[in-house]
C-alpha cells in the first residue's frame, strides 16, 4: 500500500464504492482498508480494537502464536481468518490484506514487518521499532523504497500535552535547552539468574513461532510470554525501550535531534540474560536550533527513580512525577512534562510560572485538551488508516520512528558496557568501541 496513489476522488468519478484497496494494484480511490493483526493479545488487542474502530477498516486476518488470545479476538471478529504463523497468513491471502498491525515481542517486529512490506503493505508497528538497530534501519529503507505508509504504535504522540510542550519548547520558553533529564520509575530488568530446567509448553502455545527467529530456548513459565520478555535481552528492550520511546518522544521530536554521538549506561555488569534493574544513561547529541551547543540527556530508570538534583527539585518539595521529563534551558528555567496526560509546567526562578497557551499556538492547531485516553487514543491509529486512504501523512512513521528507536536501542547495548563512553557514528551506523558493533544486529535463527 504506497503513498503516492491515494486518488480518492477518481474512484468516485468511477461511481465505485467500498473496493478494497488492492482492487487496483496501485490502489487509487480505496474505499475500505482490509487489515491483518499480528499478535492479538494484551497491547495487540488494544490495537486491533483501535484500529477496527475507524469506521474503513475491514478486519482480514488475525494471528496468533497463542491460541488462547486467537480465540478471544476471533470471537470480536468472526468473519477474520485466523493464523497462527504469519508466514501462511501471507502465503495463503496476502492478496486480501492492505494494511498490517505488527503488536508482538520486540523481536518479531523486524520481522513481521519486513515480511509484509515485501508484500508492499502498510505497516502499523508497535514500539521500539525493533530488537536491533540494523533492523530498524533496514524498515525504514524498505519504507522509503517502495513510499510505504507506516506508522510506529506511539499513540500518545499526537496527544494534547506533548503537542503543547513542542510548541512551547520551539516557542522558546525557556530558551535553548542544555540538558534534557527522563525517567521512568518503571523496572523492565532482571537481575535473576537464567532459570533453570523446562517447563511443559501450554497447549495452546507454539513456543517455535513464539521464538521465531531468536535462538532456541526451553519454555520457562512466567518468565517470557506473555509480557515477562521485555525483561530479557533476546526479546525485549528493558524500561528504556519500553516507556523510554514514551517518554523520549516528545523532547526527541521538539528538538530535532538525530542519533546521539555519545552514550554511557551506569548500570550493573552484564550477564547476557536479564537487562539490569536500573539504569542511568547519558547521552551527548550534536546540537539543534533549539538546544546549546553542548547538549546532553539523561535517562533514569528503576524503581527507585532519579536522585533528585537541584535540576529536578520541584517548587513547592512535592515528589517528582513517577515518570516524565524535564527540559532545562540555558538560563536555568525550566519546563516539566509529566508522563502523562498532565499540563506541561513552567519552573522559573524556583516557581511554577504561569504562561499564555495561544502565543505559543499562533496557528490554533492544539484543539482542545480532552485527557481522556479513550479519546486520544483513537487519533494515532485512525492517522494511520487515513493515510491508507490518502488522506494525510503519519506523524510517527518509520523515517522518524528509525531514528527514535536508534537513539533507544543505543543506550540498550550500552548496558552491556557499564560505564563505558561509547562514540557512536551516525554515518557508519557504528561504534568506534568494535566490540559494541557486535550488538547493532542479531543472528537470526531459521525457524
Ligand atoms: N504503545 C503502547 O502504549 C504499548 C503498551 C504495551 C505494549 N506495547 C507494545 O506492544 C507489543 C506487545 O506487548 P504486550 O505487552 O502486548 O506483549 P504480550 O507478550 O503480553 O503479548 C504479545 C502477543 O503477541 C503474541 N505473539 C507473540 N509472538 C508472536 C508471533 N511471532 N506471531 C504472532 N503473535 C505473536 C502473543 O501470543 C501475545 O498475544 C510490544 O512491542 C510492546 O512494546 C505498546
Amino acid at each position: 500500500m504506497k503513498k503516492r496513489d491515494f486518488l480518492k476522488t477518481s474512484s468516485l468519478a468511477l461511481g465505485a464504492a467500498m473496493l478494497p484497496l488492492s482492487f487496483w494494484s496501485c490502489n487509487k480511490g480505496a474505499q475500505v482498508v482490509r487489515t491483518a493483526h499480528i499478535g492479538v493479545g494484551n497491547m495487540g488487542f488494544e490495537d486491533l480494537k483501535a484500529i477496527a474502530s475507524h469506521p474503513k477498516v475491514v478486519v482480514t486476518a488475525l494471528c496468533d502464536v497463542d491460541q488462547h488470545y486467537l480465540k478471544t479476538a476471533h470471537a470480536l471478529f468472526p468473519e477474520a481468518q485466523i493464523f497462527q504463523d504469519y508466514r501462511r497468513m501471507f502465503e495463503t491471502m496476502a492478496d486480501q490484506i492492505d494494511a498490517v498491525v505488527v503488536s508482538t515481542p520486540d523481536h518479531t517486529h523486524a520481522p513481521a514487518s519486513l515480511l509484509a512490506m515485501e508484500h508492499d503493505k502498510a505497516v502499523y508497528c508497535q514500539k521500539p521499532l525493533s530488537h536491533y538497530v540494523s533492523e530498524s534501519r533496514e524498515m525504514r529503507s524498505v519504507a522509503r523504497k517502495k513510499g510505504l505508509v507506516t506508522q510506529m504504535g506511539i499513540q500518545v504522540h499526537s496527544f494534547y500535552d506533548y503537542k503543547l510542550a513542542t510548541m512551547l519548547v520551539q516557542g522558546g520558553i525557556i530558551g535553548k535547552v542544555r540538558k534534557v533529564i527522563a525517567w521512568s520509575n518503571k523496572n523492565w530488568g532482571y537481575d535473576g539468574p537464567v532459570p533453570e530446567g523446562a517447563d511443559p509448553v501450554p497447549a495452546s502455545l507454539d513456543w517455535n513461532l513464539w521464538l521465531g527467529t531468536s535462538q532456541e530456548r526451553p519454555y520457562k513459565e512466567g518468565y517470557y510470554h506473555p509480557g515477562n520478555w521485555r525483561k530479557l535481552m533476546d526479546y525485549g528492550c528493558a524500561t528504556l525501550g519500553d516507556m523510554g520511546v514514551h517518554i523520549f518522544d516528545t523532547p526527541y521530536a521538539a528538538l530535532e535531534l538525530d542519533v546521539p554521538n555519545t552514550i554511557t549506561n551506569h548500570c550493573r555488569p552484564t550477564n547476557g540474560y536479564g537487562y539490569p534493574e536500573r539504569n542511568s544513561v547519558h547521552y551527548t547529541f550534536e546540537g539543534t536550533p533549539y538546544t546549546t551547543a553542548d547538549f546532553e540527556w539523561w535517562w533514569f530508570d528503576g524503581e527507585a527513580g532519579p536522585k533528585i538534583s537541584d535540576e529536578l527539585r520541584l517548587p513547592t518539595g512535592e515528589a517528582l512525577p513517577e515518570q516524565g521529563a524535564m527540559f532545562i534551558g540555558e538560563d536555568g528555567r525550566r519546563l516539566l512534562l509529566p508522563h502523562f496526560m498532565q499540563l506541561p509546567k513552567l519552573i522559573v526562578e524556583g516557581a511554577y510560572t504561569d504562561y499564555d497557551i495561544k502565543a505559543y499556538d499562533t496557528e490554533e492547531t492544539l484543539g482542545e485538551a480532552i485527557r481522556d485516553y479513550a479519546r486520544e487514543s483513537p487519533k494515532h491509529y485512525h492517522e494511520f488508516i487515513e493515510s491508507c486512504l490518502g488522506n494525510g501523512n503519519c506523524s510517527a512513521d518509520f523515517d522518524y520512528a528509525a531514528r527514535l528507536t536508534e537513539t533507544i536501542l543505543l543506550g540498550v547495548i550500552a548496558g552491556r558496557f557499564p560505564g563505558q563512553v561509547l562514540h557512536y557514528d551516525k554515518a557508519s551506523s557504528a561504534f568506534t568501541a568494535q566490540e559494541a558493533n557486535a550488538f547493532l544486529q542479531g543472528n537470526h535463527r531459521s525457524f
